[in-house]
């Protein structure tokens, strides 16, 4: 058989001029190049070609081959040319791009997980307690009775009017996370080892160095044995791997209603390193947390039989924590949602 070269090349220029999209050079490609393609046709059909027709069959296909090839070769290279241009014209490569911000933890945040994973390594085990307590809980459970001078330093957000008959009922915001070991003893028996992170409210005017809501992470283990020791030995760990081993620590006594005996624990100034600067008030050293042995009147409240257990507690305040490691001088910052401060953290 023999083929119209003349009709096929005529009509394949005709059709690649009409193609404009990158679509349609494919099907031109397919259907003249293609693997069942004209061009595969016609060099199929050079089998059953006599001999006189197989050399013209051969060459015009091979011709027929290169000019669909550079037909192609055109369209592709007028189609790159108008995405240049279109680039070149409507888009300006070089104008910065829109950045979004990308958000990370509050410096508070990022204090208290780092302090609950320390003591999750020192095998306690974080839990958490509602914002709003029971006078019960928040108090009485823990050695504070209603004429008790420790109540004065714990002015509280009551709910409601509270009812002196009925301290189980009256709600308030608690004013520290101590009843957080209240909850726990009350469901767990010994041996038990609890961090409490949260917040906590207190009705003190706002001011560099007071809010009206602070965060606070309670320690509590109690077991068969726990001395005083134990609580020096931990609290020194912590600090250490807290602020490094070469941080100096004093245990100074104090008075907690619910433990006994009872410390304040310092750690020596890492600004000044003990020296004196206006971060620690000239005297070297930083108080960071209030801690000591649990009060055998605490455990009777929550039921555990007389002298079986002993335990150590401990509490700090975050916000001063971050104050004093980084001297910030006004805890209004943590609140006020500037990214600039944000920002530093
Ligand atoms: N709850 C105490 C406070 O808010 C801190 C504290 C906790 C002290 C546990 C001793 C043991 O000041």
């Amino acid at each position: 058989m023999m083929w119209n070269f003349q009709n096929i090349q005529e009509l394949a220029k005709k059709e690649a001029k009409a193609i404009t999209t990158e679509q349609e050079l494919e099907s031109f490609r397919i259907k003249y190049l293609g693997r069942k393609g004209l061009v595969s046709d016609i060099y199929a059909s050079l089998s059953t070609a006599s001999d006189e027709e197989k050399p013209v069959i051969g060459k015009h296909a091979n011709i027929l081959k290169s000019m669909l090839s550079q037909l192609m070769e055109e369209k592709k290279r007028i189609f790159l040319e108008k995405e240049e241009k279109f680039l070149r014209k409507d888009i300006d490569i070089t104008i910065p791009g829109v950045v979004n911000s990308i958000g990370h933890q509050h410096i508070l945040t990022q204090m208290i997980d780092t302090i609950c994973r320390l003591f999750e390594g020192l095998g306690f085990v974080v839990r958490e307690g509602p914002e709003i307590e029971t006078e019960t809980n928040n108090f009485e459970g823990l050695n504070i009775p209603e004429d008790h001078p420790a109540r004065d330093g714990f002015d509280t957000f009551y709910l409601d009017q509270p009812d002196p008959e009925n301290k189980e009922w009256n709600l308030l915001l608690r004013s520290h996370t101590s009843p957080g070991q209240i909850r726990i003893m009350k469901e767990h028996k010994p041996p038990l080892a609890v961090i409490i992170p949260g917040r906590v409210y207190r009705p003190d005017a706002v001011d560099a160095s007071h809010s009206s809501m602070f965060h606070q992470i309670e320690g509590l283990l109690v077991d068969e044995d726990v001395k005083f020791s134990d609580l020096k030995g931990l609290l020194t760990v912590f600090c250490q791997r807290l602020f490094g081993e070469n941080i100096k620590m004093r245990f100074r006594p104090h008075y907690f209603p619910f433990t006994e005996p009872s410390a304040e624990v310092d750690i020596s100034c890492y600004t000044c390193k003990g020296k004196g600067c206006s971060v620690c008030g000239q005297n070297g050293w930083l108080e960071i947390m209030g801690c000591g042995m649990v009060h055998p009147q605490v455990f009777k409240a929550v039921g555990y039989p007389n002298g079986k257990y002993t335990g150590l507690a401990f509490g700090l305040g975050v916000e001063r924590m971050v104050m004093r490691k980084y001297g910030i001088a006004d805890i209004r910052l943590f609140y006020e949602n500037d990214k600039r401060f944000l920002e530093q953290f």
